[in-house]
């Protein structure tokens, strides 16, 4: 390759190889890490790319403006001509070719940010929820009253009374934030507009519309207590009395 050609070629065959290299060490990262999540890497890579081509873009263009200046400076002797718009032929061309240069570029950049786009819908992010039906650990570990070890890692509380168990969900009625236990005044608050429940689940303030839901307990063969999220049961529907809706137990 002659060397003028090879010396144009340098950065963006530099670009591409540095592009490509975080390619493979994001393919790495996912491996070693599965909970990253694939359509960030994708939309991360999509975004170097990007920087790369702008990067690209302007070196491009300030090698131009050089270039430029410094023609424009050996044709100083046809600057009359040039002033009437008689521009020299192979100015001309060259400018013809930056432009084409130009334009390749910013097509490239413009069908990568598009296919970013594509990618980023073919891979919607994921999330990682905790399995709906879940053992909750044996009867007697529970004492009376309300237990929150489940309130952050499945957004429930159980409740144990003297005769058996029930299950509330953690999210208010009114628009879905996360009511606190207030042990001493026996009652759930939700600290967004104040909406106020029973240990039982019925709403007695604010503007909660209706009580919390309770969800499916059972209890397994091996004796533990058993969760079943995909099964709820709504005061206001007649549903408490409903089988599953509470466990008895008198251990
Ligand atoms: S979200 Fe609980 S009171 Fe509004």
């Amino acid at each position: 390759m002659n060397p003028r050609c090879a010396k144009r070629y340098r950065f963006p065959s530099t670009a591409l190889a540095v592009f490509l290299t975080q390619g493979v060490s994001f393919a790495q990262e996912t491996n070693a890490n599965p909970s990253i999540e694939f359509s960030s890497l994708i939309i991360n890579f999509g975004f170097i790319a990007l920087v790369s081509l702008g990067v690209y873009v302007l070196v491009l263009t300030i090698k131009w403006l050089w270039h430029s200046y410094q023609e424009a400076k050996e044709v100083h002797a046809h600057e009359a001509e040039i002033e009437h718009g008689a521009m020299d032929p192979s100015l001309n061309r060259r400018s013809f070719l930056s432009l084409l240069g130009w334009a390749w570029v910013a097509f490239t950049a413009a069908s990568l940010g598009a296919v970013s786009g594509v990618v980023r819908f073919l891979f919607p992010n994921v999330t990682f929820e905790p399995p709906l039906k879940f053992a909750a650990g044996f009867p007697n570990t529970y004492a009376i009253g309300v237990d929150e070890r489940f309130k952050s890692s499945h957004r429930v509380w159980v409740v144990r009374e003297a005769t058996g168990f029930y299950v509330l969900s953690t999210i208010c009625t009114h628009l879905g934030c996360t009511p606190n236990w207030l042990q001493a005044e026996q009652k759930f608050k939700c600290p967004c507009h104040g909406s106020g429940y029973y240990i039982t689940g019925i709403n007695f303030e604010g503007p909660a519309p209706r009580p919390l839901e309770r969800f499916n307990i059972t209890l397994a063969d091996d004796g533990q207590i058993q969760i079943d999220q995909s099964i709820k049961y709504q005061y206001e529907l007649g549903q408490w009395g409903l089988p599953g809706s509470y466990l008895n137990y008198k251990g």
